[in-house]
């Protein structure tokens, strides 16, 4: 029987509202990040390929999601943060935990000049980390498109294994209408 300070801390479980890394700092978004965040990133085609989004057409699309954002902080599921420079504050994309119960799942997005330099495994690094550092939680878990091999690239990096092959799991709708097939990974202790 897990304690009675451990259910208390599945039910009030938050991650950090700052998380600090070598190279940058994870913070709550902020409206103020819709125009960096729709400028840099929230338009591009290439950069949504294999999202569960659609490009945003306007900055008014980005900033209701970063509205939602700010809803899902007051609650105990999701936890979006803004991906920054901590050289210069820079946005340069998002990343965010969902919890529920003793696992949560995570998924993550970078503008696309900054591909390609280990950032987001850096980021994601830090939240398997703080995850599996608590008591309540045991798995950490995400899916990937099977074709989006740098995300799976990242993922593995990040510590976690592939475990197999969700068929028909998602809609990736900037690919097709059709449920695609995802890979599953987690990390567990
Ligand atoms: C997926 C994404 C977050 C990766 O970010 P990143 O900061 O470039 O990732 P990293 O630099 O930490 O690592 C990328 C790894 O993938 C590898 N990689 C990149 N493109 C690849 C490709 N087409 N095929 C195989 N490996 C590839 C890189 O070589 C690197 O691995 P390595 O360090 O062993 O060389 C970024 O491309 C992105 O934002 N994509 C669009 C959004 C997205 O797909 N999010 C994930 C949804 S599940």
């Amino acid at each position: 029987m897990p304690s009675v300070g451990v259910l208390l801390d599945c039910v009030n479980m938050k991650p950090p509202e700052h998380i600090e890394t070598e190279r940058l700092v994870l913070r709550i978004p902020s409206l103020a990040d819709a125009e960096a965040i729709f400028n840099s990133y929230a338009q591009d085609s290439e950069v949504t390929r294999y999202l569960i989004w659609r490009p945003h057409r306007n900055i008014e699309e980005t900033k209701s999601s970063l509205a939602d954002c700010a809803v899902a902080w007051e609650g105990e599921v999701r936890f979006p943060y803004v991906i920054t420079f901590k050289e210069n504050g820079a946005v340069i994309g998002m990343i965010e935990i969902r919890i529920d119960d003793f696992k949560a799942d995570v998924g993550y997005v970078l503008s696309r000049p900054n591909w390609g330099k280990g950032l987001a495994t850096e980021a994601l690094r830090s939240l398997v980390a703080w995850a599996l550092g608590q008591e309540s939680i045991y798995r950490v878990w995400a899916l990937c498109d099977v074709e989006n091999l740098a995300s799976g690239r990242v993922l593995e990096k990040a510590g976690m294994q592939r475990e197999g092959v969700l068929r028909r799991q998602s809609v990736h709708p900037n690919i097709s209408d059709e449920p695609r097939d995802c890979y599953c990974y987690a990390a567990a202790r």
